[in-house]
């Protein structure tokens, strides 16, 4: 038997709870994984409470993010015993995902943790930390360099933003970091912010082209907000777009794109190849400072998944919170 969020698809929307389940329901995968950690993203949230549908079957066991040890497997890449990581995938949505304390997945689909990051920090990257990874390495693709000007993070306050601070500013970028928290400017600023501005500077309908500020952006909000911000970069500038926390609709013109020769970089984490997830993990074992992610962290029991997975939808969750599926 196993502890697990277990979701049902009710007729009164999605009831969720933690239960006890037999190994024997675990899906299909040839490796069988102890769960030390998984942890809460905007995804999850979504999953929980059904906002956006983005569970395609039923039961599930959610989370799209877990780290633990090789228990059982009989795919040539991974041992018992190896530390590995999932981030994406169809876990938590397709297949069975990692607020249990056992997955049993497909070995394709794993990565071995980075030597400089134990279970727990590789789950308090997660896949935002990942995900601001891939934005950044897309931001140095287009040649966005320190020496460009200033590098803004909208969302800063959240999960992907947050981590997208700490890199950049550890890579010598002058960041901005754009919060509906002004409260929380202190905690922006230690992570390596050299300015923050209030989100609602962004988030109205602007003019078409703006003043050129930015020389690129981690965007994790979406809508009028990545609207202006593409209005409002710099000649051969780029922006990486990843979220929709604002909303998933993005009222722009053609007008950045063909006169100021700006680049949109779409970025999505779940299907991304794995050469590209392990370029990611690389990095991050290289670039971010390890006690930056201790200080965004917080580590919660597994009965409380359900409630913080609703908590971020609401924008209120601060950095990053780590489920300890064993707690
Ligand atoms: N493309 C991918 O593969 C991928 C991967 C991971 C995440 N994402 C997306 O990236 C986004 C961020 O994910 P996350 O895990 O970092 O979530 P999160 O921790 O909840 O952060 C989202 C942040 O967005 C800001 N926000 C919330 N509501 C907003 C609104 N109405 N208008 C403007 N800003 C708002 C808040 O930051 P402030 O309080 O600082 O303003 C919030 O903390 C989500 O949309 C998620 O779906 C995409």
């Amino acid at each position: 038997m196993f502890r697990a969020v277990y979701l049902q698809k009710t007729d009164s929307g999605i009831a969720a709870d933690v239960r006890e389940l037999p190994e024997d329901r675990l899906p299909g995968g040839d490796v069988l994984v102890a769960v030390e950690y998984s942890t809460i993203n905007y995804k999850d949230g979504l999953a929980v409470t059904g906002q956006i549908p983005v569970v395609r079957s039923w039961p599930m066991v959610p989370g799209i993010d877990l780290a633990g040890t090789v228990l059982e497997s009989v795919n040539p890449r991974f041992k018992p015993g190896a530390k590995v990581l999932i981030n994406g995938y169809a876990l938590g949505v397709d297949h069975w995902g990692g607020l249990a304390q056992k997955a049993r997945v497909k070995g394709e689909w794993l990565v071995p943790v980075p030597k400089v990051f134990s279970t727990l920090q590789a789950m308090a990257i997660g896949t935002a930390g990942y995900t601001a990874m891939l934005c950044v390495i897309a931001l140095e693709k287009q040649g966005v360099r320190p020496s460009a000007g200033p590098v803004l993070v909208t969302g800063a306050a959240g999960g992907v933003g947050s981590i997208a601070i700490a890199l950049l500013a550890r890579l010598g970028y002058q960041v901005t970091a754009s919060t509906g928290r002004m409260d929380e400017a202190p905690f922006l600023t230690r992570l390596g912010a050299a300015e923050v501005i209030d989100r609602a500077t962004l988030s109205s309908p602007g003019e078409v082209l703006g003043k050129e500020t930015w020389a690129g952006a981690v965007d994790t909000v979406g809508s009028t907000t990545l609207a202006n911000i593409c209005a409002s970069t710099r000649y051969r500038g780029a922006v990486a777009a990843c979220g929709l926390a604002q909303g998933l609709d993005f009222p722009s013109s053609v007008l950045p794109f063909i006169l100021r020769n700006i680049t949109l970089c779409g970025i999505d984490s779940v299907m991304a190849p794995y050469a590209v997830r392990t370029e990611a993990w690389e990095r991050l074992a290289r670039d971010l400072e390890v006690g930056k992610v201790d200080a965004v962290t917080q580590v919660r029991g597994l009965a409380d998944a359900i409630p913080v997975a609703r908590a971020i939808l609401t924008g209120s969750v601060r950095g990053r919170v780590v489920i300890d599926v064993n707690n």
